[in-house]
């Protein structure tokens, strides 16, 4: 408290467990456990927390009429004049309301709800908590998937196996997921249907619960089911800029392992498993590169921060690193088996960054990409430099199965008018 004292402003501690249920005013059911929306919330928890709010004068840290984000009043977002519902302004006056509080999106939120724990939330009203186990710890294990537009309607591509692979990594960090894969795949399809022209679904399972220790007091796992457009609703809106090139120019690193399967197996999607990449990674885009791909313990490729690779040998076959040194690629494994469709031979084990180096072509796969072409690694062409021809007949017939016009593969689309 002294240290808060220095900053000399008026305040005073409010407690928020003495609030009752439904008090928080039409924020979406927000409560100290983290934007749970569940009914059924930890009575009492947040009252130990003591959160601060400035008394009276304004709840934005300046100037209690702040700018506007996406309708809503600064005051609005952080829930002013809501009935009990407290801002977090800890901040020294010469910092801005809009510097303690960036909104959401600074460019307004997007007309988006999000599915969690079966309600259909406001896009900015989807919020944890900044002390919730799963921002603290990154605990929070999540899965994306693709929705493609095709004569049948939206479709999501290979809904079932995210799914699986979601539930399996929620298992693999033993957060306790109530939910089971008939009640997920139904959750994604009301998500997309309640967001038209969305592109994207992310399902998250997270502790929103705010805790003293790593494993949690109170172990509840909230699912939420985000649906969006990417691109409109969040690269448009973000400052600075976004490029997702048409191909790659890759860089092995070396010396940034992959995840170490002794911490965390590579096969989880958890928050925690994507710092290395993201270290690597932002060290090789100062360098001039579009991407990196990570080794594993013995030096072998494993794969991209959040993509698998693949290599086309002298005699036209794929091959890429086994699953026990990756994620379960769901696009690796739709590219392998178009593979077979399509008469490639396919060999599942270690590549050595030479041997990817030296490959006549070389392509990555994502969700977010499809089949992705590498046209160099670490400054050198792969092949003479542009898409090969087995990268290419991939990626092209990778597209027209997810646009729903490939009839053998129709049961990979889950039609969402249909469901
Ligand atoms: C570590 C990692 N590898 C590979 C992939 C590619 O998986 P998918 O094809 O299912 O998108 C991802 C996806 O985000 C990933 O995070």
């Amino acid at each position: 408290m002294r240290g808060l004292e220095a900053l000399g402003r008026s305040r005073a501690w409010v407690r928020l467990g003495g609030l009752a249920e439904g008090d928080a005013g039409g924020r979406g059911g927000e409560s100290a456990g983290g934007g749970d929306t569940s009914a059924e919330r930890p009575e009492g928890r947040a009252g130990q927390l003591g959160v601060e709010v400035d008394a009276g004068q304004n709840t934005v840290g300046q100037g209690g009429s702040d700018a506007s984000h996406g309708g809503l009043s600064f005051a609005q977002e952080v829930g002013a004049g809501t009935r009990g519902v407290a801002a977090f302004s800890h901040w020294p006056a010469t910092r801005t309301g809009r510097d303690t509080f960036r909104p959401v999106m600074s460019t307004g939120a997007p007309d988006r709800r999000i599915w969690i724990n079966g309600d259909l939330v406001p896009w900015e009203r989807a919020t944890v908590h900044l002390l919730s186990h799963s921002l603290q710890r990154g605990s929070l294990v999540f899965d994306y998937l693709s929705v493609h537009e095709t004569p049948r309607g939206a479709a999501l591509f290979r809904l079932p196996e995210h799914v699986d692979r979601f539930i399996e990594s929620c298992r693999l960090v033993e957060l306790p997921l109530e939910l089971g894969r008939e009640a997920l795949c139904a959750a994604a399809v009301e998500a997309v249907r309640a967001n038209p022209g969305c592109h994207s679904v992310k399902i998250n399972a997270y502790l929103p619960s705010i805790e003293v220790d790593v494993v949690p007091q109170d172990p509840r796992v909230s699912v939420a089911v985000a649906a969006y457009d990417a691109r409109e609703d969040i690269i448009e809106r973000n400052p600075g800029s976004f490029r997702r090139p048409e191909t790659l120019r890759l860089w092995i690193e070396r010396e940034v392992r992959n995840r170490r399967a002794d911490l965390v197996p590579p096969q989880a999607k958890v928050a925690a498993n994507y710092v290395a990449p993201m270290l690597a990674k932002w060290r090789a885009r100062r360098e001039g590169y579009d991407d990196i791909v990570l080794v594993d313990e013995n030096g072998f490729v494993a794969e991209g921060p959040t993509t698998n690779i693949f290599l086309v040998d002298a005699d036209g076959g794929l091959r890429t690193p086994a699953l026990e040194r990756v994620l379960w690629g769901v696009t690796r494994a739709t590219v392998l088996e178009l593979a077979k469709h399509r008469g490639l031979a396919v060999t599942e084990t270690g590549v050595r960054p030479d041997e990817l180096r030296e490959a006549r072509e070389a392509f990555s796969t994502a969700t977010t990409a499809g089949v992705w072409p590498i046209v160099s690694i670490d400054g050198d062409p792969v092949g003479d430099g542009t898409p090969g021809p087995v990268t290419l007949g991939l990626r092209d017939h990778f597209e027209r199965i997810t646009s729903g016009e490939d009839a053998a593969f129709l049961h990979w689309l889950t039609f969402v008018d249909e469901a």
